[in-house]
């Protein structure tokens, strides 16, 4: 029987997973790696763990999926975004990636926004300079390590790096060329003219395909190092926000997408760009061909309960998101007057401020650990709220939302997710994230689908929906904008506690 792979390099780990052409997920394979912070507000990791962590991942996979190597079809691949991998000209890695949630390039953000102006860079791309993207990370590598620039011959993306390692092409896809600020999204191209405005060189760049064409097939050496078959196809994936909203059956305009992993974001789908000259949402490419998308991307959401998570788990080891969660949920909503600003790294949308941190304020001596795990998980959801009300403002009408990602997998957030957005939740019955996404374009590149669409609706359940309560809509409603109030109020301490980490 023929199967897809679809393989994710997320923060966290490589997954693997085997799917069949209908859609069952037959068996799956995650290996673990770290992440480097060598200052305060960097992040990086090194290609190479993402490729033998891919190579263990893929054995693993193929053993206990029965069949081995043979029985696939094709391959589809994910990540996490905008990471920017440099290689010399022996295709050697030259320093590690610095990855999406790296915050060190704000001085090149505002070098780019001076040089190309606020009003040509929307134009030209799309999006604002933000320091997660790739370009800022170019010119960091150029105003930092000039010996290492010299060096740099050809620049990819995490997923890139490993189909570069499978098939040894240097390629990408439309989805995750939006996010790094050298693509003319709207015509789906490279941005011949902001290259020459940034004086990079257009050479360094992979060639960029639609996420479902085949981009190269896998080489002897690497069907030797990993157990699949030489040949195979790899199909272009997708950005992990693009290629987990196909796996969760965003393809169209309509419904949106929300995903609580270590990010959280908003996504809307659409027939054509849609463009604020603000620019106050992503505006990418959809990994569906001919189609785009919008989002809101917050940079610690999961992420921050993770944070609480090990830092009381360092205190008493029997503490875990577990017991956390089910002291928050017999606290009262609103966490009695406490409010969590979700800033743990900076944030993105919708302050896009580096220098943002985060915050527990109005803390009482009635409040314990419940108090503070809930007021943790609604400062994520209003952050989340943030983005549906941008999205609403540029003209998305919201009806329908899926949830996805770790948050899902609590009662207690999506009921929340529904409170505080006043809105019907839905699930999925799978909920495999960017990696199930991955297969089902190899899916549709390897011909067993026509398009996207349907690739979605003859694979995708659904689970369940989650409807708001009215009264803990109402209270939700009247502390958003305290919420709200509360970043303006603390952004000038913000700037003076960047300064001292710095
Ligand atoms: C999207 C983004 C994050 C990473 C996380 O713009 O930066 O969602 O892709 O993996």
């Amino acid at each position: 029987m023929s199967c897809l792979v679809g393989i994710d390099v997320g923060t966290s780990g490589v997954k693997a997973l085997l799917v069949s052409a209908a859609g069952a997920v037959k068996a799956s394979a995650f290996v673990e790696y770290g992440l480097n912070t060598p200052r305060p507000g960097w992040a990086e990791q090194h290609p190479e763990s993402w490729w033998q962590a891919s190579v263990q991942a893929i054995r693993e996979l193929l053993q206990s999926g029965g069949g081995g190597g043979r029985e696939v079809q094709g391959i589809g691949l994910t990540g996490q975004m905008h990471s920017s991998v440099f290689l010399d000209k022996t295709l050697r890695v030259i320093r590690p990636a610095l990855l999406w949630c790296d915050q060190r390039t704000q001085a090149e953000c505002d070098e780019i926004t001076e040089t190309v102006g606020f009003d040509r860079l929307v134009a030209l791309t799309a999006n604002r300079a933000l320091t997660g993207f790739t370009a800022p990370k170019i010119l960091w590598l150029r105003n930092h390590e000039p010996e290492n620039y010299r060096k740099l011959k050809h620049l990819l993306l995490s997923k890139d790096y490993l189909r570069f390692q499978l098939t040894g092409e240097f390629a990408t896809e439309v989805s995750d060329a939006s996010g790094m600020l050298l693509f003319d999204v709207v015509k789906r191209r490279w941005s011949e003219e902001l290259l020459k405005l940034l004086d990079l060189d257009p050479g360094i760049l992979p060639r960029c395909y639609e996420s479902t064409e085949i981009t190269g097939r896998v080489s002897e050496a690497a069907a030797q190092e990993t157990g699949l078959r030489a040949g195979t196809p790899v199909v272009g994936g997708g950005g992990d926000q693009a290629a987990g909203a196909i796996g969760n059956g965003i393809v169209k305009a309509g419904p949106i997408l929300i995903t609580i992993g270590t990010s959280g974001v908003v996504f809307s789908a659409s027939d054509r760009p849609l463009i604020d000259p603000q620019a106050r949402l992503h505006s990418f490419c959809h990994a569906s061909p001919g189609r785009w998308h919008t989002m809101g991307v917050m940079l610690a959401a999961g992420g921050s309960m993770q944070w609480l998570c090990n830092t009381l788990r360092a205190l008493d080891s029997k503490l875990g998101y577990d017991q956390l969660t089910a002291l928050a949920a017999g606290t009262p909503v609103g966490a009695e007057g406490l409010f969590f600003l979700p800033y743990l790294t900076g944030e993105r949308t919708p302050h896009f401020d580096a220098d943002a941190r985060g915050a527990f304020s109005g803390l009482s001596l009635k409040h314990g650990l419940g108090h503070l795990t809930r007021a943790l998980m609604e400062g994520v959801t209003f952050g989340l709220k943030d983005s549906v009300e941008i999205m609403k403002e540029v003209g998305s009408e919201i009806r329908e939302v899926y949830l996805s990602g770790g948050g899902a997998r609590s009662e207690l957030w999506t009921q929340m997710v529904a409170d505080v957005l006043n809105l019907p939740i839905k699930r999925l019955k799978v909920d495999e994230g960017p990696s199930f996404g991955a297969a089902l374009l190899a899916a549709v590149g390897t011909g067993i689908f026509p398009d996207t669409a349907a690739a979605a609706e003859q694979t995708l359940q659904l689970k369940d929906e989650v409807e708001p309560r009215r009264e803990a809509a109402a209270s939700y409603q009247e502390l958003y904008p305290r919420f709200r109030s509360l970043y303006q109020a603390l952004k000038p301490e913000f700037k003076n506690s960047a300064g001292d980490a710095a």
